[in-house]
């Protein structure tokens, strides 16, 4: 597959894309507010959810990765791609930038483009399970990886990230006020009015037994990366040693991570990324240090009530 010819096949694509977090929208995708009923933010947008829910179609073996925000996508996404891709896809990769995200822009041309990719490929995708055309996606071959991760840990990491990235008029400072928003509803968090993270998470949940879709839990990650690796590379169908199973292990460690973060300046993405500080603590119960009693037990009786009847239950601490 030659890369080069891609990316210079589609040149005023790919340098639109040298700004992605600053350049102007076409109108019509900025009039778009939701999609059935789903606000979303920053580089989602609900136009380009519509338009791949209804023109994208994935080829076998392709890959979309979903998550509800900070639940480990750029963790996985960077795991991904270090089984999936070869050097020169590594690069090429890198230049594709926001046009991973399924439902990012800049132009409906960006479809196009990925219909040129004859190598396996993988997007990604906040979105709920009823934005996403799954049916397609099994219908194709292609596969789903779905990743988890215990809702308290998820809003200390959002509430954190948010501060970063929102715009003043969408800013919370205030933990208390946070959670509660969390608990309830929080806007533009690729959910529909009145629903929460774990309404999210149980709608991609329930597909996990389909042989085409895996879900992964932050926690199980963390706590045994080699093991969760291994068993993502067998649901890809790849054949990978013990070696390199253990190189995509230290290369994706959280250490591994925050130091390309903080040091390698070489794509804007990753310009991005630092000031975001998106790799930021990475550990299992750091909601210790944020929730009051009174505002754990409140989740607990939350889940306990989405999660009623489930054999299943969220692993809170390492
Ligand atoms: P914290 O904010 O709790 O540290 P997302 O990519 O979905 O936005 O998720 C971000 C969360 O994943 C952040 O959690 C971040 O630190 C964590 N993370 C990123 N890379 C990681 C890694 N290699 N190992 C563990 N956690 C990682």
């Amino acid at each position: 597959m030659d890369y080069e010819k891609l990316v210079a096949d589609y040149k005023e694509l790919f340098d639109k894309m040298k700004n992605p977090f600053t350049s102007t929208v076409d109108p019509e995708v900025e009039e778009m507010e939701t999609y059935n009923g789903v606000e979303m933010q920053a580089i989602f947008r609900p136009y380009f959810a519509k338009y791949a829910y209804e023109n994208y179609t994935p080829k076998e073996n392709d890959v979309l990765l979903v998550t509800y925000p900070k639940c480990g996508t750029h963790w996985t996404a960077e795991i991904l791609a270090e089984l999936m891709y070869s050097k020169e896809k590594m690069e090429f990769w890198k230049s594709l930038m926001v046009m991973s995200v399924l439902e990012s822009g800049p132009t409906i041309q960006k479809y196009e483009m990925l219909n040129q990719i004859t190598t396996p490929n993988y997007l990604l995708s906040h979105q709920p399970a009823m934005n996403v055309n799954i049916e397609k996606y099994m219908k194709n071959k292609a596969k789903i990886v779905f990743v988890y991760r215990n809702p308290k840990d998820v809003a200390v990491s959002f509430f954190h990230f948010q501060k970063k990235v929102a715009p003043p008029q969408f800013r919370c400072d205030d933990w208390n006020e946070y959670v509660k928003m969390f608990m309830e509803f929080l806007p533009r968090s690729f959910c529909r009015k009145g629903e929460t993270y774990l309404d999210h998470f149980l709608a991609w949940y329930q597909h996990r037994d389909h042989e085409q879709v895996l879900a992964l839990c932050f926690e199980e990650m963390k706590l045994d990366p080699e093991k969760e690796i291994r068993k993502l590379s067998n649901f890809l169908g790849l054949d990978k040693s013990d070696d390199e199973i253990n190189r995509v292990v230290d290369a994706t460690s959280f250490n591994a991570m925050r130091q390309r973060q903080e040091e390698d300046s070489s794509t804007q993405i990753n310009v991005v990324r630092k000031s975001i500080n998106l790799v930021r603590k990475g550990i299992i119960g750091d909601w210790k240090n944020h929730f009051t009693v009174a505002q754990s037990e409140a989740m607990d009786r939350l889940v306990a009530e989405k999660t009623k009847g489930m054999d299943f239950k969220f692993i809170f601490s390492a």
